[in-house]
């Protein structure tokens, strides 16, 4: 890519989150040099405002060039909480090339009196739980995670996905291709109108797909709920309004 602005006060945004859409849009007007970075996943992401780079760097030994190549100040790792690899390749590459690193991660969702939430560390255990109790299940891990549940023919799944998946697929199945956000009546009537008895979410947090949370506890429905993946230690916020007092801070 050519064309990027100058040096001094550059900056990347690790990507595909509307917290990093967000904050691309927050620095628009504060002078400082925006790059944003998305893994291109998807058929038709939504951009940020300002450049955009497209695609992997080659691991943390890519990005630490990437980084250094092109003279950058900062990073804020705005990437999904379950993008658990690119958020470790970023706080490797910025300690071996010693650029100051902002963990931009929005608040995990917390269970109410009236959820009733499964909790689970990963997708296996996950698809364990469906095996033992789903018969409709509404499945919103997204497209990459599908193929965990391939071999469960004990249930069948509303999968809704926003590109249409690769990966295997269980037996019983009907692909719903849809993008949020979503609220309260159409994800009740969702879940009615197919008579879901088990939901399927990772915890993602965030206000754009948490009204399925709300109309399953409200339709008594059982929530297996994916717990976050570990990430390493790092300086951390959780709203655009803290990230970008971070950077101009920090480039002050
Ligand atoms: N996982 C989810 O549930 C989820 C949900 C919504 C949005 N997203 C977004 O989708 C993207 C991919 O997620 P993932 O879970 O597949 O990631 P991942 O498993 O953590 O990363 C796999 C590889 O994809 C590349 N990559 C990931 N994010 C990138 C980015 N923003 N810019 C450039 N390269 C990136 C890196 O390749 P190299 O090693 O070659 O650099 C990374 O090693 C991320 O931007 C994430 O924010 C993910």
């Amino acid at each position: 890519m050519t064309g990027y602005p100058r040096a001094s006060t550059r900056v990347l945004i690790l990507g595909g989150t509307g917290e990093a859409r967000a904050l691309a849009s927050a620095l628009d007007d504060t002078g400082i040099d925006v790059i944003s970075s998305l893994a291109g996943r998807v058929q038709n992401p939504r951009l940020p405002v300002g450049p955009v780079r497209i695609g992997g760097f080659g691991g943390p030994e890519g990005l630490r060039k990437w980084l250094l190549d092109n003279e950058i100040r900062a990073v804020v790792d705005a990437t999904h909480p379950f993008a658990a690899t690119i958020t470790r390749n970023a706080a490797r590459a910025t300690e071996d090339a010693g650029i100051p690193l902002l963990r931009l991660r929005r608040e995990p969702w917390s269970p109410g009196t009236a959820d009733r939430w499964i909790r689970v560390p990963d997708l296996p255990s996950a698809a364990a739980e469906v095996a033992r109790r789903g018969t409709r299940v509404l499945l919103t891990t997204g497209r990459q995670d599908v193929g965990v549940f391939a071999d469960i023919d004990t249930a069948w799944f509303l999968i809704r996905v926003v590109d249409p998946p690769t990966a295997a697929l269980p037996p019983n199945h009907a692909l719903l291709r849809s993008r949020g956000p979503y609220d309260h009546a159409s994800e009740s009537a969702l879940l009615r109108d197919n008579d879901i008895d088990l939901l399927v979410t990772k915890n993602s947090g965030g206000a754009l797909t948490e009204a399925k949370l709300s109309a399953a506890a409200d339709l008594g429905i059982d929530v297996v709920m994916v717990d976050r993946p570990a990430e390493p230690d790092s300086t951390a916020v959780s709203d655009v309004g803290a990230a970008r007092e971070w950077l101009e801070r920090l480039l002050d």
